[in-house]
């Protein structure tokens, strides 16, 4: 295995490898195909941070896909959240009577799922399930069980895979954690 050291200087461990995600993401293709058979599938993606995980997760899914992505603010102040989550980017495909399959990077407080949840469900889906790559559960502020989960994490601050700090990292290929002295630069960095 790759050194976190040699993936980015900037990283202290590799919490998930490129190749653990990979296997992954072929069983949670399997599991998606296993719920919805043969059906239409409506994807709506979080963006940025579910970005890389969509893309590749679709590749594992032949369903017929209809994707459409939802931005909201980020209400983070470095690595914790301070408030409220605001749509910022709403949806432009019809998701009335379609089976909705909301896809995000990491569950965490879970304000930001179930806020772009309850939109979701205003407009009247057939169904609606949600996907998140990471889950970290200890850290739950609003209730909230995805239907397919990618991995269960410590409560810690991850990078890579789409998820970043400042928007950096997002182009790792693995998850991993920052060196300490990074997670909380000061304000002027
Ligand atoms: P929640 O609303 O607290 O559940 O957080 C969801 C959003 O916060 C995610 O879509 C991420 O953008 C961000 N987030 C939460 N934890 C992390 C992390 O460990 N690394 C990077 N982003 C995170
Ligand atoms: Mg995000």
């Amino acid at each position: 295995m790759r050194s976190a050291e040699s993936i980015h200087p900037d990283l202290e461990t590799v919490l998930i490898t490129e190749s653990a995600i990979k296997r992954r993401l072929k069983q949670l293709g399997a599991e998606i195909k296993q719920t919805y058979g043969d059906e239409e599938i409506t994807v709506i993606s979080i963006i940025n941070g579910a970005i890389l995980f969509t893309a590749d997760l679709l590749r594992q899914i032949d369903n017929p896909v209809r994707l459409d992505c939802i931005r909201v603010s980020s209400y983070r102040n470095k690595t914790q959240s301070i408030g409220t989550p605001q749509l910022i980017h709403s949806l432009t495909l019809e998701t009335a009577h379609r089976h909705v399959l909301l896809i995000d990077d990491i569950l965490d407080t879970g304000k930001t799922i179930s806020l772009v949840v309850g939109l979701i469900k205003k407009l009247n889906p057939a169904s609606i399930k949600t996907c998140v790559l990471l889950d970290k559960q200890g850290r739950r502020e609003v209730p909230f069980t995805a239907d397919f989960v990618g991995f269960q994490i410590p409560d810690k601050f991850v990078v890579g895979y789409g998820l970043d700090f400042a928007e950096r990292y997002r182009n790792l290929p693995c998850i991993g954690v920052l060196k300490p002295h990074l997670q909380n630069p000061p304000e002027w960095a």
